[in-house]
């Protein structure tokens, strides 16, 4: 249960002790009598087109009311209202539930008085001037489901009370000048799909989440320590962005485990060791890994990536095939063991010029012109002997099924080679019928190859 500690007991017992004493002060005026009064009094309401020429105020600018009359929700989003925030008398509107005053410029402090909105569902007070603390009091708001006081002037720490919204789905402080360590009780809000913090100045660990979280922003804090293991266990997490903090640490291995990722930005840390495979797993199309210390090299995995940014790490290695088409970021790393060539065009030759680059680690011209009656050069040794000859059974497999395909895109004949479509299945399909030792294949062999001659739907 939220309401475990004194600290949450007292702002219940605080906005209880306030709705009496409202009740009590006004219980001879009606109190339809004073939500119209209340509304004047903010001057929010003042011009004769916010109140339609009426006295009804439930048919004023924004303003809905239930059927006994009594405001439930007030909606000035984006009215250019000026003035104090504090001008509103929240004691007036205890029903309401739903207060949007977002995109105004509202100034001054968000009032205490707040916690006594025990009914409000929704709260929207961003994109104002609003200065000063997040009150406690807003910890009693127990009903509340979505919170934005982002794109403020918010000073001072997170009120930990707000762990006690255990109803909260969305919560937005982000641009503000917050400060402190995140509230752990934020960890736990169970009900949690959407957290935006970032840009702030939060400083201490990211925690562990129990949550049903979906997006996750703390970018552009202080944050620092390592990345909680604890976070893989969000597995439906859809954007990740913890970029611009001070983690360190390695990246844990367990984030293959988000299956539903979208976006993952750890850029701008000092995150060491290698990139874990299956980072992210088969949704992920966005990864930005840059800036950090990052070692070892790219995993050959990622597959529906449309953005990649890898550049300023300590990255070596080749780059795996199919992400050449990305034009993944890569400066500022290792030398590579080659220069990136890659067509805006995607064209089968010179994807297969390109992979076959990618092998030997220079321009693969001396091969393409070798005529068909140099029957004696070993794939073997034109493989980049920069790097160390390949072991692995899979490895050696691999190399076998790009260089297949690759000669089947350079034919000289257009309409011999297979469209990149087909290249793709093949890939994907990740099988050779190639059952001679890797050591001792020609490339003549390997250019002879029937299978790919014609695309199969072409057939
Ligand atoms: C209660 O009533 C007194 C006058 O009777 C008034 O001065 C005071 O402002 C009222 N308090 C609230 C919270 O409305
Ligand atoms: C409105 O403002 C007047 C004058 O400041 C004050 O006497 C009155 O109590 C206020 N009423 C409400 C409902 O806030
Ligand atoms: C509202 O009343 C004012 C005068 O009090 C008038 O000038 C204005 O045209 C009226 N607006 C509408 C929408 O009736
Ligand atoms: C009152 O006027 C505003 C615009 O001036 C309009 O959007 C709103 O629908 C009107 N309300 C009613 C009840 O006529
Ligand atoms: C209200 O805020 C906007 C955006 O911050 C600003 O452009 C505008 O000048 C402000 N209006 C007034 C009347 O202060
Ligand atoms: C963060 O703190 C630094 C000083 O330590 C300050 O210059 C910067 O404006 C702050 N940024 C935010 C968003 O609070
Ligand atoms: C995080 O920074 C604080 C000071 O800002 C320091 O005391 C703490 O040891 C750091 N934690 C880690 C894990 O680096
Ligand atoms: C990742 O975050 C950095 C710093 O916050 C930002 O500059 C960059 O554009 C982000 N990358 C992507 C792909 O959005
Ligand atoms: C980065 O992390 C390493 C440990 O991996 C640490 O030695 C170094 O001080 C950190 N650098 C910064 C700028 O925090
Ligand atoms: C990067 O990591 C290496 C060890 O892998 C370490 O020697 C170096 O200091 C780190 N660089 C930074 C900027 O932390």
């Amino acid at each position: 249960m939220a309401f475990t500690s004194f600290t949450y007991r007292l702002v219940v017992i605080w906005a209880t002790i306030l709705t009496c004493h409202v009740a009590i002060n006004n219980s001879e005026l009606s109190t339809t009598q004073l939500e119209k009064e209340a509304l004047l009094n903010s001057s929010w309401w003042s011009k004769s087109s916010m109140t339609n020429n009426t006295s009804d105020h439930c048919k004023w600018v924004g303003i809905t009311c239930n059927s006994a009359g009594a405001i439930t929700k007030i909606n000035l989003y984006n009215y250019e209202i000026l003035g104090e925030l504090g001008q509103f008398n929240f004691f007036y509107f205890p029903n309401l539930e739903f207060l949007d005053l977002g995109w105004n410029n509202l100034s001054g402090r968000i009032p205490s008085q707040i916690g006594i909105l025990s009914n409000l569902r929704i709260l929207y007070l961003d994109g104002n001037d609003l200065t000063g603390v997040i009150p406690s009091q807003i910890g009693a708001l127990s009903k509340l489901t979505t919170l934005y006081l982002d794109r403020n002037y918010l000073t001072g720490v997170i009120p930990s009370q707000i762990g006690a919204l255990s109803k909260l789905t969305t919560l937005s402080l982000d641009r503000n000048y917050l400060t402190g360590a995140i509230p752990s009780k934020i960890w736990s809000l169970r009900n949690l799909d959407y957290l935006y913090l970032n840009k702030n100045n939060f400083t201490g660990p990211v925690s562990s989440l129990l949550v049903k979280l979906t997006d996750l922003f703390l970018n552009s804090n202080k944050l620092n320590g390592s990345i909680p293991d604890e976070l893989t266990r969000l597995t439906q997490l859809e954007v990740v962005d913890l970029s611009d903090n001070k983690l360190s640490g390695h990246i844990p291995s367990g984030i293959k485990s988000y299956i539903e990722l979208k976006s993952l930005n750890l850029s701008y840390n000092n995150l060491s060791g290698s990139i874990p495979l299956n980072i992210g797993g088969e949704s992920l199309s966005q990864l930005d890994l840059s800036n950090n210390n990052l070692s070892g090299a790219i995993p050959d995995s990622f597959f529906s990536l449309e953005y990649l940014d890898l550049s300023y790490n300590n990255l070596e290695g080749p780059i795996p095939l199919h992400l050449q088409y990305l034009k993944p970021r890569l400066k500022g790393n290792k030398e590579l063991a080659y220069t990136m060539v890659v067509t805006e065009k995607c064209d089968v030759y010179s994807f297969g010029v390109v992979a076959l680059e990618v092998l030997m680690g220079r321009h693969p011209e001396e091969i393409i012109s070798l005529s068909s009656s140099d029957q004696n050069v070993m794939l073997i040794d034109v493989l980049d002997s920069r790097l160390s000859p390949p072991v692995n059974r899979i490895v050696k497999q691999e190399i076998m099924l790009v260089s297949i395909i690759a000669f089947a895109c350079l034919r000289s004949k257009p309409k011999s080679r297979p469209t990149m479509k087909r290249v793709s299945q093949e890939f994907l399909k990740q099988k050779t019928s190639f059952a001679k030792s890797f050591g001792k294949i020609y490339i003549s062999e390997l250019r002879n190859q029937e299978m790919y001659l014609f695309d199969e739907y072409d057939a």
